[in-house]
This record gives C-alpha cells, structure tokens and sequence, in this order.
C-alpha cells in the first residue's frame, strides 16, 4: 500500500471554485485574481464536483475542466509605487478605462448579438454593494436618453421577491467579479422566468458568463482593493453607451443633445484624470475634517449624483469605519435633518449642469441647522463650511466623473489619517459568494 503524506479534498456546489496549478503547488481559490502570480492556468469546477489532491501526485488540469488562463498582467497586479492598490486604482481610472472601439465619430455601437437590443421595452437592472450604485446610475441615463422604463432592484431582494415581468424586458446583471451569490441567484430566476439577460461584468471568465445571453465586459482590469473603484467607473460608461445605443435604436435623441453626450463621453477619461490634480486639497481637506469631533456624515446630491453620493458615504463607510448615507437632497426635510448639529457634516455635490439651485437651497436649510457643509461645486456655495472648486465642465457627466474621483479619494484619505488598512478593510471580501 502506498503511504501519501497529506491529502486534501474538494467539494464544488452553489460557490465559486477555481482549481490551478502553479510553481509551488496546486491552488484552489474562489476568484482568479487570488491567483494572480501563483498560477498561469484554471479550471472553473461544476457544481457536483468532488476530488482529492494528492502532495505528491502531479495534477492534469485539463481532465478537470476547460482550461482558462489566470489573468497575467503583473503591471496591474502590483502596485506600481503606490502605497495601496486602492490609490493605485483611483489614479489609473483616467488611463486604463477604455471605451475600445465602442464610441467612433459614427456613435456608439457596442458588441451585441446581432438584434439584441430590438424589441427591448423596459429594463430590469440587479446588482449588489457598488454594482447596484452603477445600476442606478444606469436608470437614470437610460430613462432620460432612451426614454425606456428602468427599474433597479438590490439582486438580494430581487430573488425572493416574486418579481412581474414584462414582454420585452431586457433583464440585466452587474458585478465586477461576476461571482456575487445574490446576482447570480437573481440572475438565474431572471432566466427561468423567460427574461433575456444581459451581464456587465469585469471578469470574462466568471460564473455570470456562463449563464448570460449576451455579456459586455467592462475592461477595468485586475480591481485588488475590497473597495471598488475604477469598477463602478467602468460600469457607469458601460451603461452611458447602452443608453446611447437605445436611445440611437429609438431615436429619442435630438442630434444635438446626442452630440453633447458622444462629446462628454469621449472626455470622460480626460476628466477623470484631471480630478487627480485635485487630491492634495482633498488631504488638507481631510485632514481639516478629520479634526472636528463629527458623529455623522451624509452625503447629497440629485439626479444621477444621487446614487454617486450613495457610492460615496459607502466608500467612506466601508474604510474608514465612519457612520455615513447618501441621501437625495430633498429628502432631508422628511427625516434625516433631525440629525443636523455641528457634529454632522454633509457632503454635498452641486454641479452647475444640474439642479444648482435646488441643490443650494437643501445645503441653505441644513446650515441653518447647525450642520457642516462639504460643497463640492464650480459655482459658489455661500453656506459651505468646507469647499473644493470644481472645473466649470459642460456636461453634467463630466462633472459626475470629476466628483466621483474626489469621492474616492475623501474616502481613501480619511481613512489613512486613521491608519486603517483601506485595502483590507475589516469585515469584508472581496467577492461576496456566499449569501
Ligand atoms: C464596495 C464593493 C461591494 C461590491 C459588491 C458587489 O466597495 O466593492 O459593495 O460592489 O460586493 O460585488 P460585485 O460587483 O463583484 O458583484
């Protein structure tokens, strides 16, 4: 009989896992990019999956399973002189984002099976954390630009909630790992229910793209840190040219108002990286808040920069351990302002290209209640107790990137001051494939 010094099992069901071999060893993981720099190959196993390992018996990848590569690029796996891969990846989001052969002169033309989008009526959109934000920007660019119904459902309510459906609903799924276990299992009823589906996914070899009709990958490259950053960048602009295409399809659009999407779209990137000028006023900004004795932070905005403030008070919250919410500007008056004191501060964004004014006057009536003012604005914001200029952009999704970066990188500074690992932040995973 044969002696085997260690052996190890492995059971595949519901959850990711990835099995590879590498230099040193067998690996097994839940994502590929745990992988990267251990491995060059991995099998994504099926459900029902058993197997043992042996230490000392070589492994054949390829009667496990289709063979995909690890994703290699060792520039995106290390952190280039960075201190965190979360400041890493808020500065390349201006570099590496791409919109590929997605927006020419002619327009937008995304790599859809031919007639995908025909016949759409309305639009379902189901993700988590981050990826939902993205979704609810998604809502209101589509709405607007294409005129068709959208509605943003949370993926883990979604799939216990008997959802209706509708003919010629396009149901879509968005997450960065394409791993998460309530977009997937939101995922798979959309598909028992008849729906045609669509992922926006970062990650090609993921389970989601296994089970989507049509996917369209949003090329951001290997996302390290826990918290998400030039991911939701990237599902924003994937959703910004979904819009435009629908809108295109339905002819919704006034060729002018076209004209200055396609314009701002094509100088998103630009802007992205120009908000990066800003992060030492966002240090010494911190650093100023960082020395009041705040209970609370909210964060504010309308339209679309009211999800973007939702994507704002997470990224503080999750690493920087501070109580922070996003709310719609106007929704202070029915509840929250009860909080308003010196001891809060409220993060708003007022963008010249949308709702100045209304934004004005729900930042008027929470300074009148004591509250600190965090205005972030071209124009001038009388009440601000703290306040960062912004660039005098002529499209609102211009200004939406510019202040989407500096969002991220309040979040990153206030929680270095505090000497937290942003990277890591306690509590948290990077794909969440469990329930
Ligand atoms: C927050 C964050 C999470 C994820 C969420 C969904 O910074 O990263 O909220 O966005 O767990 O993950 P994906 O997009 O991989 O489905």
């Amino acid at each position: 009989m044969r002696q085997v010094a260690h052996l190890h099992f492995y059971a595949k069901q519901g959850s990711p896992l990835l099995i590879a071999t590498g230099e040193n060893g067998i690996y097994l993981a839940s994502a590929p990019s745990a992988l990267v720099g251990k491995a060059s190959h991995m099998v994504r196993l099926a459900d029902g999956v058993v197997g043992v390992l042996e230490a000392d018996r070589p492994l054949n990848l390829e009667k496990l399973g289709k063979l995909d590569s690890v994703p290699t690029d060792s520039q995106q796996g290390d952190k280039e002189g960075f201190k965190t891969y979360m400041e890493k990846e808020i500065y390349e989001q201006g570099r590496v984002l791409t919109l590929l052969g997605r927006l020419s002169p002619k327009g937008v033309s995304l790599e859809l099976p031919e007639g995908f989008l025909e016949g759409v009526s309305c639009l379902s959109i189901c993700a988590c954390g981050t990826s939902y934000h993205a979704g609810l920007v998604g809502k209101y660019l589509i709405e607007s630009l294409a005129g068709l119904k959208v509605q943003v459902e949370l993926a883990s309510e979604y799939r216990y909630a008997q959802p209706a459906t509708l003919k010629g609903e396009l149901f879509i799924a968005i997450s960065q790992s394409g791993e998460s276990a309530d977009t997937l299992e939101a995922l798979k009823l959309a598909k028992t229910l008849g729906l045609k589906t669509l992922g926006i996914c970062n990650t090609q070899s993921s389970s989601m793209g296994a089970l989507v009709d049509a996917m369209l990958l949003t090329h951001a490259g290997l996302e390290r840190s826990v918290a998400s950053t030039k991911a939701f960048a990237s599902q924003v602009l994937v959703l910004w040219l979904l819009a435009l295409q629908l809108a295109n399809l339905g002819g919704t659009l006034e060729p002018q108002e076209e004209q200055a999407h396609l314009q701002a779209l094509s100088t998103s990137l630009d802007t992205m990286q120009e908000a990066l000028k800003a992060h030492t006023q966002i240090k010494d900004l911190s650093i100023q808040i960082a020395k009041r004795d705040l209970k609370g932070y909210f964060f504010m905005g309308r339209g679309v920069f009211y999800p973007l403030v939702l994507e704002g008070a997470l990224k503080l919250k999750e690493i920087a351990y501070v109580h922070a919410q996003g709310y719609a500007s106007a929704e202070m008056k029915h509840g929250p302002i009860a909080l308003a004191d010196s001891t809060l501060l409220s993060t708003t964004l007022l963008p010249q290209n949308l709702l100045f004014a209304k934004n004005l006057s729900n930042v008027e009536e929470l300074s009148a209640r004591d509250s600190l003012i965090f205005a972030l604005s071209p124009l001038e914001v009388a009440p601000a107790t703290f306040y960062l200029r912004t660039p005098p952009y002529p499209h609102y999704m211009n200004e939406f990137f510019y202040m989407l970066v500096l969002l991220q990188l309040f979040a990153l500074e206030m929680a270095q001051l505090k000497g937290l690992d942003v990277d890591k932040p306690r509590n948290l995973a990077k794909s969440v494939t469990v329930e």
